[in-house]
């Protein structure tokens, strides 16, 4: 072996899922499938590893997934944390414990954390201006609110972070925010909030990353980091007014909750706490102990989360080890376009364990293959059947099937005796040998795609050593040999069923069951050993075949799923009108627009889509018919300032003089919602140009 660092335990982290949707490969590829072969592979050398996860429950993303879908934020977590957990079960992603954070456990924790925090002053409260939704009357804060990023003008940055280009924001530091609730440009209002001074922090960070971390965490996660602590960092609210998550635990509190973002990755240490509980063992070492090595999982979008504030959290608390490493993934694409939930642009995991029975490994096999490690990279189907049928079954399943095949044919199944060893036949089994040490430094080092292609040169080596030596051909002239080349050949054979547990664990326990070896217990070191894996007259299984051929049917089955997926958005995007003819100033100027506010409304009697609203247009207060009664209550709207058209023609509606109209637009989920000035205090009556 390398000499590996000898941490006493690892603590190992996968980022917790939001459960506003299932799991797809993006999320595979950038966090569940390197953090499995990681854990897989320490507990295959014998170390003690903790692997935890959970369902990330709160937070804004599930409150938007609830009004979308028109159900409870319960009836969503409890949906999707149901089916994402299944996934992950049947994919093999062997987490030790998979927790929610909407658990009694971790409300508990988070509560104490913050508790704690808050009792030794760490953090400041303090009241300011926040953005607020005059329409739908709440505070707007995270995926709530989207305006223009300060740091790079993407258009649609979030209040808490741009995921264009990955900043850390405020709400309020946004330009031309906008509610994602109802539209709305927002007002600013006083509210209360705890704030984590990380200006506080920063002299710890820069020693902590800038200098402790330069050399062994990736490029893309430390450069990040030091642009972040580079351009000072700001104090950043912990707390906010929503209604759902964990509730403020200290005076003061009453209606507040906690920053998702404080209260997710305390959902760590409450997974840990949970699988102690179950298991009867003790939890705090892996959090407290200095001699645990903590390692976080995570895709780049929440490199500054797990980076920068997390690790503040820790320090500022003091009872925690900080992280070790922080290996985050670039993004994955799918046939050259991003991923993307509501765009329905993804290939699902559950849906992928339904279309590819039994086929676990060879999504595990092509995402690490074509990791996004170092840069974004894409996903096709094309290139997925490639490796399917030039790598797993033309090389490793290849090589697999000549052994144990002709094992069989020439001796029963029984592993033959070796004669002498030819030069070739030395060289080929210290080949071998090396392996476990190639393969682990680069695990060690976090480079999944390297160590998966090692694993390939050890299948590699045993095709090219069986087609070099032809045993078929020695058989009827010089059995001995072929003695010896198939002992040789069933060494590397016995490493590919020990050495490919971490990649791909259900080919290995199926190479296990076919070489009979798993009462063997083989570990990762013994590939290294003298002694041989699979001693003379060992008996192997029948043969049968590892992996299937994937036919251009299937692969076309799944593009047609996303010509489909294609053709529904663009009918969606078709549904904006197109540009109407062009018209002159003078036509524009005839139209009289002004501000005014609904001061009465009720509903037209016998109407089910009419609503009588009174008018004050600052000239005078009339009566305008609006067929807006299914989207709003009129007391919902009575104060309301609105954009009028005061010179339209009168009509007369059920009897009723309509003198004008409301202008009125669609939110993005389709929705009517008020035009409406820029609420900056704009007089009834002004005039609209
Ligand atoms: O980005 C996300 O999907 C978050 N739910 C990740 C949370 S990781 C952790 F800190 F909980
Ligand atoms: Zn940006």
């Amino acid at each position: 072996m390398p000499a590996l660092s000898t941490p006493s335990r690892y603590t190992i982290t996968a980022a917790l899922p939001y459960t506003n949707g299932p799991i797809h490969i993006g999320h595979l590829a950038g966090v569940y499938v390197p953090a499995d072969i990681y854990s897989r592979f320490l507990r295959g050398v014998g170390r003690d590893v903790l692997f935890v996860c959970g369902s990330d429950e709160h937070g804004v993303a599930i409150s938007m997934k609830a009004k979308k879908e028109g159900i409870s934020p319960k009836e969503v977590i409890d949906k999707y944390h149901q089916m994402i957990d299944q996934s992950f079960q049947d994919f093999g992603i062997a987490f030790d414990h998979y927790s929610r954070t909407s658990g009694a456990t971790h409300h508990q924790t988070a509560a104490d954390f913050f508790q704690k925090l808050h009792s030794e002053e760490k953090f400041i409260a303090e009241t300011t201006p926040q953005l607020y939704d005059p329409e739908a009357q709440q505070f707007l804060a995270d995926r709530f609110v989207t305006g223009t990023c300060p740091k790079c003008s993407f258009e649609e940055a979030y209040g808490d972070q741009c995921e264009s280009c990955g900043t850390s924001l405020n709400a309020t530091e946004l330009i031309q925010p906008k509610s994602t609730l109802s539209g709305a440009t927002p007002i600013l209002k006083d509210t209360k909030h705890w704030f984590l001074p990380l200006d506080q922090y920063e002299d710890f960070l820069k020693e902590w990353i800038l200098e402790g971390h330069k050399k062994d965490w990736k490029p893309n996660v430390y450069g990040q980091c030091k642009s972040w602590i580079d351009d000072g960092l700001k104090p950043r609210a912990v707390t906010r007014d929503l209604d759902w998550g964990i509730p403020v635990p200290v005076e003061g509190g009453a209606g507040k909750v906690l920053y998702v973002w404080f209260d997710a990755p305390i959902g760590y240490i409450s997974a840990s706490k949970e699988w102690g509980e179950k298991n009867g063992k003790d939890w705090a070492p892996y959090w407290k102990d200095s001699d645990s090595k903590l390692v976080h999982f995570i895709g780049k979008d929440n490199i500054v989360f797990h980076c920068i504030i997390f690790p503040s959290m820790l320090k500022a608390h003091g009872d925690y080890i900080l992280p070790d490493n922080v290996p985050a993934n670039e993004f994955l694409n799918l046939e050259g376009q991003k991923l993307s939930t509501s765009k329905n642009w993804a290939v699902w995991l559950h849906e992928y364990l339904l279309d590819f029975p039994n086929l676990q490994d060879v999504l595990r096999y092509t995402l690490t293959a074509n990791a996004p490690e170092s840069k974004d990279n894409d996903f096709t189907w094309k290139d997925f059947q490639a490796r399917n049928n030039n790598e797993l079954v033309a090389i490793f399943g290849n090589f697999i099937n000549r052994a144990t095949v002709l094992t069989h044919k020439y001796y029963q199944g029984s592993v033959p005796a070796p004669n002498d060893l030819s030069t070739e036949d030395t060289l080929t089994l210290e080949k071998l040998k090396e392996f476990p040490d190639i393969i682990a430094a680069s695990i060690e080092k976090y480079r999944f795609r390297e160590a998966s292609t090692e694993l390939m040169n050890v299948a590699r080596l045993g095709n090219k050593y069986l087609a070099d030596q032809e045993p078929w051909k020695l058989i009827k002239t010089d059995p001995d040999r072929v003695q010896t080349i198939m002992y040789v050949g069933l060494q590397i054979a016995a490493a590919l069923s020990v050495l490919s547990k971490p990649f791909l664990p259900f080919t290995a326990s199926k190479l296990e069951t076919a070489l009979h070896t798993e009462a063997l217990h083989l570990s990762w070191n013994s590939v290294s050993d003298s002694k041989p894996l699979l001693a003379a007259g060992h008996v192997i299984s029948e043969p049968k075949l590892l992996f299937r051929k994937i036919e251009d049917a299937e692969i076309s089955a799944q593009l047609e799923k996303l010509e489909q997926t294609k053709k529904t958005n663009e009918k969606m995007n078709a549904t904006l009108a197109p540009q109407k003819e062009t018209t002159s100033f003078e036509d524009f100027s005839k139209l009289d627009l002004r501000t005014g506010t609904i001061i009465a409304a009720e509903k037209m009697p016998k109407a089910k889509k009419l609503l009588v609203l009174q008018v004050q247009t600052g000239l005078d207060i009339r009566t305008i018919v609006s067929g807006i009664a299914e989207h709003f209550n009129p007391e919902d709207i009575v104060g309301k300032q609105v954009t009028v058209l005061i010179n339209l023609a009168p009509r007369v509606l059920r009897g009723v003089e309509s003198q004008g109209m409301i202008l009125m637009t669609e939110d993005s989920q389709g929705s009517l919602v008020f035009v409406n000035p820029d609420q900056s205090g704009v007089a009834d009556g002004s005039v609209i140009s």
